[in-house]
């Protein structure tokens, strides 16, 4: 063969190698694109550019009344029930609102919740004439009391925090404190009483190592660092929708102001993901949050973005237990991290968690809120070679986490104290029957919603439940303030999330039904769910993206 025809045999070999690496990027590329779920939170980069274009405007008031064209007589209706609702706010919560309004001027955190609790086209209004407390004074068996002496159901669970009633964690905090108390808040080296918390912790996640952190958001930040440092890979996978604290790589859409690179969201529930999954060779880890179990590749419900009726929840356990083992054996045939955020629903579904649950187990575990005792905490449990933080054999390659209150003896005393519960006969009896006893209450619940016919209906995980609304209509956000004045306490996502705890006895709940459906009628017999019968969710959508096309281009 001459050098020629070697030289563009070469030339050939090298060109189809090219082609070949290209096709092979090109097809992960569009691989990657199926896996994307095709909601706007599916797409975070877009969803951030998509946010900074949204202009702000708002209704007057005539149209704070009628924005779905509802005839006059609908809308004086909806003006006497808001009129009555305000001057109720203004009375019976008088001193709580006026602490609320001294604070909100310097802590940023209340005007943030203040602006959110409903879309921002109604938001003004409403929060000057239905003004929201946002001090309590006391709490009591399920209940909490503002500074008027209003005594509240309480739906917040404390994001998520009280799951054995606020009585149990005000006497873990005080027990543990006793018990530390000699030593005080040394910080370095630990109290004994951690020696307990490791073990019992270990035996719950079934894992080999634990790490202690201060929050929610710290545990996971170590759990994905870790996977990293011990795969040599760089991407995270989360899933569409779900939350895993604020830090910027888990939270890559709407909230960061920067784009985190180095993150895939993709489609919970989906065999695209899995293919994905099964290609890629960038993968550390997969980070699953249970709860969204409840609603699969839709973000955290909040009433700020109730706009028309089209908030779905369901649970299908064994569907998703399927998935989590689908999950699962891929993940163990790519060495991809599995980590299990049950910073949420840890300690609330079941003693040993998502494993115990659904039956699949994690790599890594992270845990927070209620494992605290009531104090803040984070944690990580994992298997012993993923939780290491250097290597033997390169001394300065090492994964580097601290934190100054890291395993505070008070927090670990208070932690003693719930993990000591859960082991106890108490303890034990308390996830019997669960489930039943939560499901059966919310069919109740919906059983007597359709039967008078009123437009809502209650979708839950467990003690974790979500208010959906059954007819199209822009103005179910206003359902938050009925209920409140039904004395029902609500967290600043209003009905997009109700959190139980478990010591809700049937007489509870039942008085929170009866106020589920008082409040439910009156929004009813205000006009708010008036509707034309050529309304629909799509209707809705579209005349909104028109507004704010309008504002846009003419303001
Ligand atoms: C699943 C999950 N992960 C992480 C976090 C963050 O926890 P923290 O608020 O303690 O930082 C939360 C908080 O709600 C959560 O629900």
């Amino acid at each position: 063969m001459t050098a020629w025809a070697t030289t563009t045999l070469a030339l050939y070999g090298v060109g189809g190698a090219a082609l070949a690496a290209s096709l092979f990027k090109l097809r992960q590329r569009v691989e990657l694109s199926q896996a994307k779920h095709r909601s706007i939170a599916g797409h975070s980069r877009m969803a951030r550019r998509l946010a900074a274009l949204v202009p702000f405007y708002e209704y007057d008031e005539p149209r704070f009344f009628c924005s779905d064209g509802a005839p006059a007589n609908v809308a004086q209706c909806r003006r006497n029930g808001f009129e009555r609702l305000s001057a109720l706010h203004k009375t019976r919560f008088a001193k709580t609102i006026r602490r609320t309004e001294q604070a909100a001027d310097s802590i940023s955190d209340l005007q943030f919740t203040g602006a959110y609790r409903v879309p921002f086209q109604y938001s003004r209004y409403a929060r000057k004439h239905l003004p929201s407390g946002a001090f309590m004074q006391s709490s009591a068996g399920v209940t909490v009391t503002d500074l008027d002496g209003n005594r509240f159901y309480d739906l917040t669970g404390s994001y998520g925090v009280n799951v054995l009633g606020y009585d149990f964690y005000k006497g873990a905090i005080e027990r543990g404190a006793a018990r530390v108390r000699e030593l005080g808040p040394v910080l370095g080296p630990y109290h004994p009483l951690i020696l307990e918390n490791v073990e019992f912790l270990k035996e719950i996640s079934g894992l080999d190592e634990v790490s202690f952190h201060m929050s929610g958001t710290e545990a996971v930040m170590q759990a994905v660092r870790l996977a990293r440092y011990h795969t040599r890979r760089s991407h995270l996978v989360r899933f569409c929708g779900a939350y895993h604290g604020w830090w910027g790589d888990v939270q890559p859409g709407i909230g960061n102001p920067v784009p985190a690179h180095e993150t895939y969201t993709l489609k919970d529930m989906s065999a695209d993901t899995l293919r994905v999954l099964r290609t890629r060779r960038d993968i550390a880890c997969v980070l699953v949050n249970p709860l969204q179990a409840l609603h699969p590749n839709a973000s955290a419900p909040s009433d700020s973005s109730l706009l028309d009726s089209g908030r779905h929840a369901h649970f299908d356990k064994d569907a998703y237990a399927a998935w989590l083992r689908e999950l699962r054996a891929v993940c163990t045939e790519r060495n991809i991290v599995l980590i299990f955020d049950e910073v949420f629903v840890g300690f609330r579904l079941a003693r040993g968690g998502a494993k115990e649950y659904f039956g699949a187990g994690a790599d890594l575990v992270t845990y927070g809120k209620t494992l605290g005792g009531g104090l803040p905490i984070g944690v990580v449990c994992g298997r012993r070679e993923l939780m290491k933080r250097f290597r033997d054999d390169r001394p300065a390659d090492v994964c580097f986490a601290r934190g100054t209150f890291n395993s505070h003896p008070y927090v670990m005393a208070a932690m003693n104290e719930f993990l000591h519960h859960l082991q106890s006969p108490t303890g034990q009896a308390l996830y019997r029957d669960l489930d039943r006893i939560w499901n059966e209450r919310a069919q109740r619940l919906n059983e007597r919603l359709h039967a008078e016919d009123l437009p809502v209906e209650v979708a839950n995980l467990s003690s974790i439940w979500t208010v959906c609304y059954t007819r199209p209509s822009r103005y179910n956000w206003m359902f938050q303030y009925y209920l409140r004045a039904e004395g029902l306490a609500l967290s600043w996502v209003g009905t997009g999330r109700l959190i139980f705890s478990l010591n809700y006895t049937e007489a509870d709940f039942e008085a929170v039904a009866d106020r589920f459906i008082a409040a439910a009628r009156a929004m009813q017999r205000d006009g708010w769910w008036w509707s034309h019968p050529d309304l629909t969710n799509k209707s809705i959508k579209r005349a909104i993206l028109k507004e704010a096309i309008a504002r846009r281009l003419f303001s």
